[in-house]
């Protein structure tokens, strides 16, 4: 699957995340990708869906690659879905109706993703597999920007590329935290095609490069 990038807003200007999202857009990429934190499920706060409506009456037309970091998250799908989130991502390890929250995503038009915290593994989610656009492994404890990248994560990215293989499955595998281009060509060499990059992407002085970087992987 082609390389993609998708830089986290979250490493953005936070006064003035529409300027941030811009130098996204400016940059030539497709995807932005939306941190949402509760508070609970993450020991941080970030922006509910006003400020993903908020980006699209500024004109923002990124696809809105959705993470929520929720306690809850089947209570949040349609303010989402309607303030303009394009894919909509939710953990597997709160206890609520993941086949029927990812049904729901699908119903109210955006792409589906399944996310697993580093300590959670691979087996978890195998069951919606067939369900998903896309499975983001995180490669740090979500919560905060700047993390170190967990390397030991590599072997469940390629456990979950070998079972996308063996089942001819189509989903995208994403990962987040903690990446660079050094630690995302490991990533790509596990079969991860979808890259989350804050604090690498925005403290790039040359994004363009860094872009082009990725996209050659
Ligand atoms: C972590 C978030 C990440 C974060 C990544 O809780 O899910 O998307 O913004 O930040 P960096 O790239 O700085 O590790
Ligand atoms: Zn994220």
């Amino acid at each position: 699957m082609s390389p993609l990038l998708s830089p986290s807003l979250l490493a953005g200007d936070h006064a003035n995340l529409a300027a941030s999202a811009q130098v996204v857009a400016d940059t030539g990429l497709a995807w932005i990708h939306l941190d949402i934190m509760d508070g609970h499920f993450v020991p941080n706060l970030s922006f509910g869906p006003e400020t993903l409506a908020a980006l699209r009456r500024a004109g923002n037309k990124l696809f809105f690659d959705t993470h929520l970091m929720l306690a809850e998250p089947h209570r949040y799908i349609e303010p989402f879905a309607k303030a303009g989130a394009n894919l909509i991502s939710i953990h597997i390890e709160p206890a609520y109706d993941h086949a029927g929250t990812l049904a729901e995503i699908r119903r109210l038009g955006c792409q589906c993703g399944i996310v697993l915290n580093p300590g959670t593994p691979a087996t978890a989610i195998e069951a919606v597999l067939p369900l998903v656009d896309l499975v983001l492994v995180m490669t740090v404890q979500p919560g905060f920007g700047g993390q170190p990248f967990r390397r030991d994560m590599l072997p469940k990215l390629k456990q979950i590329d070998t079972w996308r293989q063996e089942r001819a499955l189509g989903f995208r595998l994403e990962v987040d935290g903690g990446i660079d281009l050094a630690t995302a060509a490991e990533c790509r060499a596990a079969g991860a095609d979808t890259f989350v990059a804050g604090t690498s992407f925005f403290r790039a002085k040359d994004k363009a490069a860094f872009a082009a970087t990725v996209a050659k992987f």
